[in-house]
Formats: structure tokens, sequence, C-alpha cells
């Protein structure tokens, strides 16, 4: 038994989420850009093992619920082996921020694994598996920008919007938060999709990203759940980010800007004004990376 490969799992940022409905099987339908971006990024490295394990950095994610040892178990139930591999995860990626860190750990997981163990899983069957451990799992395989609708496993990919992101993601911990939040949701809150839509089809056309139509469904839900959360978009505009939305459920907020120099600027005029409860960084779009053998 020997090899081990090393995997980047990348950060993502939802750029507009609308709610369309509810689905008979109790999840909701939405319509969502996702983008892929670096920083932040966390680090995988898979090795042969005799069984499936996980040391990470951050002890209170290293139990059985951990998404990337689940998703390391399904591939290898699915491919019925029995050989193992030791997983070693670095976390960078804010937990529970709405920037999908531990549903890109489980994606890097199953392409890393799919490399170590030599599988021939073709990607629509490891995109299934994917979906079953969760909705944003499936756009981590794939990565760059893309159109989400359904439940968020259906996929459109999307030219990358040319421009950075200032995002503010507060140490808030919501428990429960992302049931909580489409709990929470109510009629009000559901809309068209059509400002998404648009969105996409901008891209598309080559255009750039419009920052009005960064909407989010989340906003009333997540600012009545924790009023101190609302001030974020007055407190990152006055920094000189004019168009603040939420990412996923929150609570990162996100703010594009065309000129990388004046992301920076903001960056550093935010990290002064909140930089002692919040993570400040400016990260681009990123490509979804592919697992390298390194042993
Ligand atoms: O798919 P995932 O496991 O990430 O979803 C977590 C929870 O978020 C689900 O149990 C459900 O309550 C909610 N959800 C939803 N509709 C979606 C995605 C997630 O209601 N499209």
């Amino acid at each position: 038994m020997s090899g081990c490969f090393r995997i980047a799992a990348p950060a993502k940022l939802n750029l507009g989420l609308e709610i369309v409905g509810k689905r008979a099987d109790g999840y909701h339908d939405l319509v969502t850009i996702l983008q892929t971006i670096a920083p932040p990024d966390d680090d995988l490295e898979l090795a042969a093992a005799t069984y499936v394990r996980l040391r990470i950095d951050d002890p209170e994610l290293g139990g059985p619920d951990n998404l990337a040892l689940q998703a390391l178990h399904r591939l290898r139930t699915d491919a019925r082996i029995t050989t193992g591999a030791a997983l070693r995860l670095t976390k960078r990626i804010p937990i529970a921020a709405g920037l999908g860190g531990a549903s890109s750990d489980a994606a890097s997981a199953l392409l890393a694994a799919r490399a170590l163990w030599n599988l021939d899983t073709p990607d629509a069957r490891l995109a299934a598996i994917a979906g079953r451990l969760g909705s944003d799992v499936p756009f981590f395989l794939i990565g760059g920008a893309a159109l989400a609708e359904g439940r968020g496993t259906e996929l459109t990919r999307l030219p990358s919007p040319p421009v950075v992101f200032v995002v503010v993601a507060p140490h808030a911990t919501i428990l429960r938060k992302t049931p909580t939040l489409y709990a929470a949701l109510d009629s009000a809150d559901y809309s068209s999709g059509a400002a998404v839509r648009e969105q996409a089809a901008r891209l598309c056309a080559g255009n750039s990203l419009d920052p009005t139509l960064l909407v989010n469904a989340f906003a009333r839900p997540l600012y009545a759940l924790r009023p101190d959360l609302a001030e974020i978009p007055a407190i990152m505009r006055r920094a000189g980010a004019m168009h603040p939305a939420i990412s996923g459920a929150g609570p990162a907020h996100v703010a594009p800007f065309i000129d990388p120099e004046r992301a920076k600027w903001v960056a550093t005029t935010l990290r002064a004004a909140v930089g002692h409860v919040a993570r400040i960084f400016v990260a681009h779009p990123a490509p979804r990376a592919q697992p390298r053998r390194i042993r």
C-alpha cells in the first residue's frame, strides 16, 4: 500500500441566491450563482492506509459526521473496496460562514480518493455520491462559476466575472445554522429567480457582474435571528464596499470590485473597523484544483 495525494479545497461565494419554492422532499428549490475563490482554501492530504481515518487541526470538526470522512466511506462503499485512507485536513476556510468549507472538503476528498484508490468511477457517479452528501457538494467537483438550480445540484457552468471580492466573515456561531435559516424563511422571502438568472445571462454574454442583482433570500431571517449582523452592510458601505451581499445563508458578506487595489484598501479599512469581530480578506475567482500525487 503506498501513495499520497494532495488537493486544495477552495471556498465559494454565492453571487445572489433566490429561493423559488418548497419541495415535496423537504428541501427548497433555489436559483444561485456559485463561484469558487482563493484565498482561502483548506488543504487535504490523502495517503494509503488500512482503515479510513481523519486527522484535523480543529478537533471539534474531527467527529464521525465530518463530511470529508463521510465522503471517503461513501465512495468506498460505492466502489465495493475495503482499502482505507488516512486524511489529513488543515482548515483555513471560516467554519459555517456560508463559504462552503465542509462541502468543499467533501468534494476534494472524493476527487483525491478516486485518484488514490485508482477507481474508474465516472464523474456523473461521483456527482451522485456528492449530491447525497450535501446540496453544495456536486458544485465543488467542478468549481469555477456555475448557475445552481433545484436543490442546488443542477449545475450550468458560467464564465467567472472579472472582479475581486472583499469578504467579511464575522466570528458568529449560529447553532444548526443552515436548517434553522431555511426553516425561518417565509413566503415574502421567496422570489422568481429572475434576478439571479439575469445575472447569469450577463456573465454568459461576457458582461461583468451587476452588483444590484446580488439579492439573497436569507437577509430577512438572518438579520431577524441575529440583529447585530444587520449592521454589516452599513459598515461595509461606510468603508467603501457599496454593494454588500450575504453569501449562502451567511453570516459571511461579500462585495465585488473591478479594481483590486481599491478592494485591498477597503479591506484594510474594514480590518481597522471590525477586524476584532470578523475575518476580512480579498479573494479572486479561482478554478477547482485537481489532486496531485506527492509520494
Ligand atoms: O443539503 P444540505 O445537507 O447541505 O442541507 C442542509 C439543510 O439545509 C437541509 O437539511 C435542509 O434543511 C436545508 N436545505 C434546503 N434546501 C436546499 C438545501 C438545503 O431546505 N436546497
